[in-house]
């Protein structure tokens, strides 16, 4: 089935086509990578499906239900996080906070942090807040303040404000840009361990050892439009993906 339909999506900043008719669909239960040169317009186009930018044209459906025209929180109660490229965490407050936030937003439809004194009461909220921090590695550092923790750490915060929600859709802009090789590596583990549990996402990555150990379908945009779309069989030889993008880059040391 499929979760996420997308069609004939256009985008123009100015005189740019950022996005010039993006059809894509994802199938419930995928990892689905979108890849492609910089400035193609990846981040564009998932800033589109969480209500963030909204395209000049097209159709965006998430399980049947109409995207555009909702806004972001609306969309993430119908079942859609994200980790967009540049983190947005909150970063006087300690880690713990940082993840109960979400976990408030998605139960009460609201995205503020005052209800937090109440909430740190709230067993189930802060057990679940635990939990995903737990989860991705960070049990030990929950007290601490979200301004002090390593670029990696930050990072793997905002995975665990994403799955406190447990969405249905995940989506991740570049989760392990700026790591180092160790911190990618664990990044993937956790992400497949994730997926175990049949969570759908979308991922956008330039790392093709990222994208080749994760995902299960292939999208491959360039200038605007998705030029080819396959298995990561298919994408690996494709001549056109070869030419367009992947010589030299298929992520095999
Ligand atoms: N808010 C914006 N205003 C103007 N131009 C933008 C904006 N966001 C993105 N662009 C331009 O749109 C194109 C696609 O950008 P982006 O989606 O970030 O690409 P990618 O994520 O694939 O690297 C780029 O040329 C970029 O400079
Ligand atoms: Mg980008």
């Amino acid at each position: 089935m499929s979760l996420l339909t997308v069609n004939g999506i256009k985008k123009s900043f100015g005189g740019l086509k950022a996005l010039n008719d993006v059809n894509l669909n994802v199938e419930e239960g995928t990892v689905h990578a979108v890849i492609g040169p910089n400035g193609a317009g990846k981040s564009t186009l998932l800033h589109t499906f969480v209500g963030k930018l909204k395209p000049d044209e097209g159709a965006i459906l998430f399980n049947g239900d109409a995207v555009l025209g909702k806004d972001p929180t609306q969309i993430n109660q119908l079942g859609i996080s994200r980790v967009f490229q540049t983190p947005e965490i909150f970063a006087e407050l300690s880690m713990l906070e940082n993840v109960m936030i979400p976990a408030l937003a998605k139960e009460d439809g609201t995205f503020t942090i005052n209800p937090l004194g109440a909430a740190m009461n709230r067993r189930s909220i802060r057990e679940r807040a635990e939990h995903a921090l737990e989860d991705v590695g960070l049990a030990d550092k929950m007290h601490g303040t979200a301004a002090n923790q390593s670029r990696g750490d930050k990072r793997r915060l905002e995975l665990a404000m994403c799955l406190v929600q447990n969405p249905r859709l995940l989506l991740l802009d570049e989760p392990t840009a700026g790591m180092s090789r160790t911190d990618t590596n664990n990044t993937i583990e956790l992400l497949q361990k994730i997926h175990s549990r049949g969570m759908t996402k979308v991922i956008i990555e330039h790392d093709m050892h990222v994208v080749f150990s994760l995902s299960t379908r292939i999208s491959v945009m360039a200038q605007g439009a998705v030029i080819e779309e396959g298995t990561p069989e298919q994408i690996k030889a494709s001549a056109r993906v070869q030419e367009a993008y992947l010589a030299g880059n298929t992520g095999e040391e």
